[in-house]
């Protein structure tokens, strides 16, 4: 091959190559060309921004249509630039595709899929949750991402850090209710304190677990110890934190870690924190319907010591050390106590060393006569 042969041969090559990136250009640039977000957002509002467009769903339901745009400016969706054909792919035009389905709820489930896309984490971390659990067995009830959080209207879920509570009581009012009464609740509530657990806290959110199981149990001490062992955090609400290194050593609290360690599958009732201070109604010690008042301590013991008698609650000990500031008259019978009894046994110990010096200078004395 010459090399003029050669150089015709590139030309030939570059020409077809240019053809072939044009050609392939015509096809790229409608796609890149298309409106920006904002514009399709526009053309779908042109009828979804009707208050009155409306269908009704073979269940005789009637779902309204409208979209309002006050709910999407509000949305963090909006502000990443997320617009109604992230979530709907399957429709840009009108007429829309035809949907089978029969009433509002079915419409909910087969639509908050979408949230897969872009969020699989929390997606994959719900369906092991309680929640799925019972909407496999059938309950239409149990929420989904939308109920929890919306679709056109998805605000961040922790802001203010009430909204969360707020997000449960859809459905669980009851427990909201008793918990807002609660030393917890009331100072969340109040003012929105970070230090207090809220439902996610304890319960975790996504994949929110059964609490009734006795793993849940024995692991509830260390639950509470979260906050109730930091020193630091108990010292700006003026509580112990030795409730918890001391309900370790107390009966309950060795029972409950041996259960813990062997057989935490296995129901035991020796008393958990909550079983004495409530779960979602804890009150402050000192407020007359806490169950560890004074005057409810004895029924409280009595749940699981039916027999116990008036005395019963002295076996309690409290949570706190010895302290000459909180318990004087059991700090200074210790302190009698701890110098009193090595001081006795020092005397005993030196008496016998004493004794047998007295034998053996004796026996020496006797045989050297
Ligand atoms: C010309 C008016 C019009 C426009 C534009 C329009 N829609 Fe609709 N849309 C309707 C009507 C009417 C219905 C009721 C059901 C039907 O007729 O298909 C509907 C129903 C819906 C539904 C619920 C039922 C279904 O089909 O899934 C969704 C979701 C929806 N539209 C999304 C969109 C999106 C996203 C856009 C923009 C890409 C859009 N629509 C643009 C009129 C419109
Ligand atoms: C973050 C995802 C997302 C975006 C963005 C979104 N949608 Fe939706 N949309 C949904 C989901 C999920 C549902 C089902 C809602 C439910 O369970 O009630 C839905 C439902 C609808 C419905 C049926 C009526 C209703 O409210 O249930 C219409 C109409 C609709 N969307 C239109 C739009 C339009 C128009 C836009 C853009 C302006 C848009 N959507 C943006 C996720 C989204
Ligand atoms: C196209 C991708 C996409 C889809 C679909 C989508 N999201 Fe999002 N979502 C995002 C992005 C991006 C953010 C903002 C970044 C962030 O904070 O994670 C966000 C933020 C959020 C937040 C706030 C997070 C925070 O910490 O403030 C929630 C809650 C949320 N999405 C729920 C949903 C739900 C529910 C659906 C289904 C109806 C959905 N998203 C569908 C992409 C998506
Ligand atoms: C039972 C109510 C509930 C359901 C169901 C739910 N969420 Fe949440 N989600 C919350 C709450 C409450 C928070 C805030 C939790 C906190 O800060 O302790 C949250 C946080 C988030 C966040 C921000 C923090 C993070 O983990 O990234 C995203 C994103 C989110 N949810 C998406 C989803 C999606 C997607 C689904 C469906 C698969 C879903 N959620 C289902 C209640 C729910
Ligand atoms: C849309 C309704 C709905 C919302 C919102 C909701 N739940 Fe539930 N939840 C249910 C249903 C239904 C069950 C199953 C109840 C049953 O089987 O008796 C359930 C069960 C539970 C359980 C298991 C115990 C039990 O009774 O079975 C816990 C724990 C729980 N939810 C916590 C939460 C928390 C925390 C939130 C807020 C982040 C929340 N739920 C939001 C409907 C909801
Ligand atoms: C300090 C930790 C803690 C907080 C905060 C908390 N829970 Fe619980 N929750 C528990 C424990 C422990 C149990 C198991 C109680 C039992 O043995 O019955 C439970 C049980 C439950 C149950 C199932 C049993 C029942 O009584 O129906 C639901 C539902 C529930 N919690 C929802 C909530 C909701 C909603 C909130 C927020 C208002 C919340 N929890 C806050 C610790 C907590
Ligand atoms: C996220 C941290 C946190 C968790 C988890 C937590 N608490 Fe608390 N708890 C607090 C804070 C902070 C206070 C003080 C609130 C105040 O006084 O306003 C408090 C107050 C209390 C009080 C009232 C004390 C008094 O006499 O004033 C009791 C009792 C209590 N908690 C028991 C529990 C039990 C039992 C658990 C576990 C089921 C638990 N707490 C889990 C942070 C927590
Ligand atoms: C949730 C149930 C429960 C509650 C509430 C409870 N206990 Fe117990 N307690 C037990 C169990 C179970 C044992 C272990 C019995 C065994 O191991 O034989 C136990 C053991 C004891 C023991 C040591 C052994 C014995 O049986 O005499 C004392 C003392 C005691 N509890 C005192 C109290 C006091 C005081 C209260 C109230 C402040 C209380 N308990 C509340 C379940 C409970
Ligand atoms: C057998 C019942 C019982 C159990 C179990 C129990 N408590 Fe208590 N708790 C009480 C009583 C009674 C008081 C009030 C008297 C006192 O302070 O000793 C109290 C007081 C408290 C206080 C207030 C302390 C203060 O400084 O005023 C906190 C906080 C507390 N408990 C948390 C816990 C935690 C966390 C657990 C689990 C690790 C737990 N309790 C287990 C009975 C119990």
């Amino acid at each position: 091959m010459t090399t003029r042969n050669l150089r015709q041969q590139k030309f030939w090559l570059i020409v077809a190559g240019a053809f072939v990136l044009l050609f392939s250009l015509s096809f790229v640039s409608p796609v890149t060309a298309q409106p920006p977000a904002q514009e399709t957002e526009k053309y779908c509002l042109t009828c979804h921004g009707d208050e009155t467009l409306s269908m009704t769903l073979p269940s005789g339901e009637v779902l309204s249509l409208y979209v309002a745009q006050d709910d999407l400016n509000h949305s963090v969706h909006s502000t990443v630039g997320i617009e109604c054909e992230a979530c709907h792919n399957n429709i840009s035009t009108y007429p829309h595709p035809k949907i089978e389905y029969q009433n509002k709820r079915e419409l909910s489930l087969a639509y908050y899929q979408t949230c897969e896309k872009c969020h699989s984490t929390n997606y994959e971390k719900s369906k092991d949750s309680m929640h799925a659990q019972v909407a496999e067995a059938g309950n239409l009830n149990a929420p989904i991402c939308t109920d929890c959080h919306g679709a056109h209207n998805v605000r961040t879920p922790n802001e203010p850090r009430s909204l969360i509570s707020e997000t449960c009581s859809q459905c669980h009012m009851e427990i909201v209710d008793a918990y807002k009464q609660s030393v917890h609740g009331a100072a969340l509530m109040k003012d929105e304190n970070p230090d207090v657990p809220v439902c996610t806290t304890c319960h975790g959110v996504h994949n929110i677990q059964d609490p009734r199981t006795s793993q849940f149990r024995v692991a509830e001490p260390e639950l509470c110890a979260g906050c109730h062992a930091d020193a630091k955090l108990m010292d700006k609400y003026g509580l112990s934190a030795d409730v918890y290194s001391i309900y370790k050593r107390s009966w309950h609290g060795v029972d409950v870690s041996v259960y813990k360690a062997k057989w935490p599958t296995i129901w035991h009732d020796s008393a958990v924190c909550a079983d004495c201070h409530g779960v979602h109604d804890i009150r402050s010690t000192d407020d007359p319907d806490s169950k560890v008042n004074h005057a409810n301590l004895l029924n409280t013991c009595r749940q699981c010591h039916p027999s116990a008698g008036p005395n019963w609650t002295d076996a309690w000990t409290g949570h706190n050390e010895i302290s000459l500031e909180r318990t004087p008259f059991l700090y200074y019978v210790e302190q009698f106590y701890s110098s009193f009894a090595p001081f006795v046994l020092w005397v005993c110990i030196i008496y016998v060393i004493l004794q047998i010096i007295r034998a053996t200078v004796d026996r020496v004395r006797r045989n050297l006569q």
